[in-house]
């Protein structure tokens, strides 16, 4: 049966997605062993499904549409910069997201709710919305990294969250393939 590796995210404008890609470049030359998200891969992710087969599509999307009912859009702020799970054993660089109004915390909760139902497993630990922009490779080769990015103040301007999609993603060596499968309004009402 056909399966669709699947994630719930919101997009970024390309306007942040290039200074992202500045810092990247930055930090290219303080270290190796990272494998870098390319700059129109760059998105925040709310929910990782994993593979959804066709059949179970359809529940998904509704549920998600779920998801996001009675959520205004909102502002996001794309702050700060650390490493998971810390910095003594990085495994994933990213930078931070900031929110006031809870909406994104919410919609986080209700996707989980929502999905739960069709058997996908709650996220077990706190949410920490995030921009996931490289994936350590080798730690013996990160040189200054782990020295220099929590010295660094990355912040950009505040965009409006209005919407949240459904992805499909596709692996591939070069890096994955992400295709929007549906895109699902915030009404402002
Ligand atoms: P990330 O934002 O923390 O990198 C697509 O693969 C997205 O789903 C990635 O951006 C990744 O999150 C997220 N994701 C969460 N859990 C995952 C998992 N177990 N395998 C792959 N991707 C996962």
């Amino acid at each position: 049966m056909e399966q669709i590796r699947t994630f719930i995210a919101i997009e970024i404008p390309a306007s942040i997605q290039k200074q992202i890609a500045l810092l990247q470049n930055r930090l290219k030359s303080m270290g190796d062993g990272i494998s870098w998200v390319k700059t129109d891969n760059i998105h925040l992710t709310l929910k990782f499904l994993g593979d959804v087969s066709l059949e179970l599509m359809q529940q998904v999307i509704e549920a998600t549409k779920k998801a996001g009912v009675a959520i205004k859009p909102f502002d996001l702020e794309i702050k700060g910069t650390g490493f998971f799970p810390d910095s003594k054993r990085p495994r994933v660089l990213w930078v931070g997201c900031e929110e006031n109004s809870g909406n994104l915390l919410k919609i986080h909760q209700n996707l989980d709710t929502f999905l739960s139902v069709l058997g996908f497993e709650k996220e077990l630990r706190k949410f920490s919305p995030h921009l996931t922009i490289g994936r350590v490779k080798d730690q013996r080769k990160l040189g200054e990294i782990p020295h220099l990015l929590p010295q660094i103040s990355f912040k950009t301007e505040k965009f409006i969250v209005s919407e949240i999609i459904v992805m499909k993603s596709q692996l591939h060596p070069a890096g994955s393939i992400y295709t929007p499968l549906v895109k699902i309004k915030l009404e402002n009402i």
